[in-house]
């Protein structure tokens, strides 16, 4: 019996000396209680780990219980490490992605869960929700105070904040004030016309969460020396490894008269191996991700119903299975909705009902928008992508011509869609499921018909064009959609290519 309790001490002791090992050799070391829970956890350890790490700022020192705890699903492990008390009641974490190794999953989206009513609570609840989850992120790389902490005694002391732009205003004399709130009060950051800032602090959004730093005069106003925003972790996305190739396209636009039904048969016998592949990179693809708009809905528009091809949306969705389900059986088809398609217009989207699901083959993965997918071991992050038309207005130097430009603003705000009330709808629900709670290793968009690829602090960004040419409306504003290419990611290097069939 002492013999059997002698090993399994010495199992933990080895499993506890293994972790510490792995951590170190990435820089970072842990809280005792963090290094508890990891040794404790009874899922894929390895996996955990991998996700703690991944989602450490390089400027850590100290991992902590907290980080560790909100990256692990209730429920996962063996034994409970929720406990009352340990995560703030405030906090809601978002049933975060564990990374399975091989399968396609679903990790996490609204269908199903929405909890939204639109009552003054739940704003309330969603603006709270979204400040913590933020606030987390922020804590890690400052150490900032509550702002009713700001008496008489701070004057001409430097401090540090979090809070929530209110709003912004630039007054008579140019200097630029942030109304900025926590959970404690509110306070007046404001960034003189000649200071160094200034030029940054054109790209703080309303209804953001940021972090500041400044001098405060002990009267309610802080003088902004510094901005900071969660930003993503410097990167360690390397740790995630796939296999095979995934398309990724967005915005078929199926039933509009400008659908490219000839390129898209061109797409598909390539796909298929009807044609000569040289490169052999078809045979390679096992996963097609679909980011909205599958097909270009009824009324969507004013005058919409000149530009349609088939005026009835249980047609149109029809035609496009009939698209996808040409597609070569080996090949997994993840089908999230758009502001086109056939569920309430308020995002977060359910997925597709299952009175059109029923037309697609039965393997089609249909998700919600925004989702989290796993492609056999790499986190996708599918968004279609509707606040880029906000991040246009509002950002100077993004624009439609460069999507992915907008997507990179995104992960540095660890939020999807940051503005609250402008083009998108955002339902209140009771969590904030477009903050960007750990770095995805893709994040995939569409809605803007512009092909955009860049990488960023690990993540792969990508917006994935168009199926539908240019429309009157389009030419009318001097939009130019950049119609059936495709960017084809290889999940083992993550290398991303474009093919065209237009
Ligand atoms: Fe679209
Ligand atoms: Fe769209």
């Amino acid at each position: 019996m002492l013999e059997m309790s002698r090993t399994g001490l010495r199992e933990s002791l080895d499993i506890g000396r293994d972790i510490v090992q792995r951590f170190a050799e990435q820089g970072y070391q842990l809280e005792p209680e963090a290094l508890e829970i990891i040794c404790s956890y009874h899922g894929a350890r390895d996996d955990l780990i991998r996700r703690i790490i991944g989602s450490t700022d390089r400027s850590v020192a100290v991992i902590q219980m907290s980080q560790v705890s909100c990256l692990i699903e209730p429920g996962e492990s063996g034994r409970n490490h929720f406990p009352e008390g340990i995560v703030s009641p405030s906090f809601h974490p978002m049933p975060l992605p564990s990374i399975p190794s091989t399968a396609t999953e679903l990790k996490c989206d609204i269908t199903g869960r929405s909890t939204c009513v639109g009552d003054y609570e739940d704003f309330v609840r969603y603006f709270r929700d979204r400040y913590a989850k933020i606030r987390e992120i922020l804590s890690r790389r400052m150490n900032a105070r509550p702002i009713e902490s700001l008496g008489k005694s701070s004057s001409g002391r430097e401090v540090s904040l979090i809070g929530m732009v209110m709003d912004i205003r630039t007054t008579a004399k140019g200097n630029r004030v942030i109304e900025l709130e926590d959970p404690t009060g509110l306070i007046l950051a404001v960034i003189q016309k000649d200071a160094e800032i200034y030029e940054q602090s054109r790209f703080v959004l309303p209804d953001e969460v940021i972090g500041v730093t400044g001098i405060s005069d002990g009267n309610g106003r802080l003088f902004v020396r510094s901005l900071l925003w969660p930003d993503m972790p410097n990167s360690t996305q390397a740790l995630e490894k796939g296999s095979g190739c995934a398309l990724l396209l967005s915005d078929l636009h199926v039933g509009s008269k400008y659908f490219m039904d000839d390129a898209w048969q061109r797409f598909i016998l390539w796909l298929n191996g009807e044609v000569d592949d040289p490169s052999g990179l078809a045979s390679q693809v096992k996963y097609m991700v679909i980011a909205g708009d599958v097909v270009d809905g009824i009324g969507i528009y004013p005058g919409q119903e000149s530009d349609l091809a088939i005026k009835d949306i249980y047609a149109q969705y029809e035609a496009a299975a009939l698209c996808l389900n040409a597609i070569r059986k080996d090949i997994t088809v993840i089908i999230a909705p758009g502001n086109h398609d056939i569920v309430r217009q308020a995002e977060p989207q359910p997925a597709l009902p299952e009175v059109v699901q029923k037309y697609f083959r039965g393997d089609r993965l249909f998700v919600g928008n925004p989702a989290w997918v796993s492609l056999g071991g790499i986190s996708v992050l599918i968004y279609h992508g509707r606040s880029i038309d906000d991040l246009v207005l509002r950002l100077p130097g993004i624009s439609y011509a460069a999507p992915e430009k907008a997507m990179v603003e995104m992960l540095k705000r660890r939020h999807l869609s940051p503005i609250y009330g402008s083009r998108v709808s955002i339902a209140p629900e009771h969590e904030d499921h477009y903050v960007i709670s750990r770095p995805p290793a893709i994040l995939h968009c569409g809605h803007v018909h512009t092909v955009g690829i860049a990488r960023y602090k690990g993540v792969v960004v990508i917006n994935s064009g168009t199926w539908q040419s240019q429309t009157d409306f389009q030419k009318k504003m001097n939009v130019q959609p950049q119609p059936a290419v495709v960017p084809i990611i290889d999940l083992a290097t993550m290398k991303v290519r474009k093919l065209i069939f237009a």
